[in-house]
């Protein structure tokens, strides 16, 4: 069986800013990849990459081992690809069912009672029942990132790419998230990239390190921590080392 996501030296440049220099990764159904690497290293532009909302300038992108490097944006989407944003996208004037309802509708291709249904499950498994009438914009943080990964799985993907979702949270909400996460994992395949890298490593069988496009480390998660070019990269910036050993 072929992983469900495979890249494949995918490169790519915005005139003199790498963002993607041969990069390789793949991650199988059931698994978590972990993505890291400073500010501007070239994380998101990744995302963009595998979600079609840019092209790779060289490489490519296997979906269940069918190539989808040239598909659109929302043929991706039909095919299995679910995203959460950095800065959360909800229709802030929506209630939380409402949201997750149009994802289910629009990106997922449900109708109906079906699309309810749907909604209403999701809203179940990320927690987020009792908060379903409430407009998305008065939702505090944790549940805003709830929600976020609510209004992806209600694509139904079998690809979740997590875009710093546990940024701005406070070190129990961190693991109300990531307990969340671990539960969804064994369904699907995952790529999360993150700063809370202790959050991360609790998650993902194997990380990525990336510093301007290029992979500099990849292993496990402790090993990846430990690794010298990227306590380098990260001199400075505080790695929570401890909490992966
Ligand atoms: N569409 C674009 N046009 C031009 N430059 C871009 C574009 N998208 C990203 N960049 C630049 O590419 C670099 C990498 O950006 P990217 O958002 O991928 O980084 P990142 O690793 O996600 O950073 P962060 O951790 O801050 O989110 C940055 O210098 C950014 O300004
Ligand atoms: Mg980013």
């Amino acid at each position: 069986m072929p992983p469900v996501l495979q890249a494949d030296r995918l490169s790519r440049r915005f005139g003199q800013i790498v963002v993607a220099d041969e990069l390789s990764f793949s991650v199988d159904h059931g698994q978590c990849l972990g993505i890291i690497g400073p500010n501007g290293a070239g994380k998101t532009s990744v995302f963009n990459m595998l979600a079609g909302v840019i092209r790779a300038q060289s490489g490519h992108i296997l979906l269940n081992g069918a190539d989808v490097t040239t598909k659109a944006q929302h043929e991706r989407t039909r095919l299995g690809i679910g995203r959460t944003y950095q800065v959360p996208q909800p229709f802030g004037q929506l209630t939380a069912f409402e949201n997750v309802l149009t994802a289910a509708s629009f990106g997922g291709g449900r109708r109906g009672q079906d699309a309810a249904d749907h909604a209403a499950s999701i809203l179940d498994r990320t927690g987020l029942s009792k908060r379903s009438d409430m407009p998305a914009g008065a939702l505090p943080l944790l549940d805003r990132k709830r929600l976020e990964l609510a209004r992806a799985l209600a694509l139904s993907p079998r690809l979740l790419l997590l875009d710093e979702i546990a940024g701005g949270l406070t070190e129990a909400e961190v693991n109300v998230l990531v307990d969340l996460i671990a539960a969804i994992k064994p369904t699907l395949a995952i790529v999360w990239i993150e700063h809370v890298t202790h959050a991360v490593s609790a998650v993902a069988d194997n990380v990525v390190a990336i510093n301007f496009g290029k992979k500099i480390a990849e292993g496990t998660p402790a090993a990846v921590m430990a690794d010298a070019a990227v306590q380098e990269v990260y001199m400075g910036a505080v790695m929570d080392v401890a909490a992966v050993g």
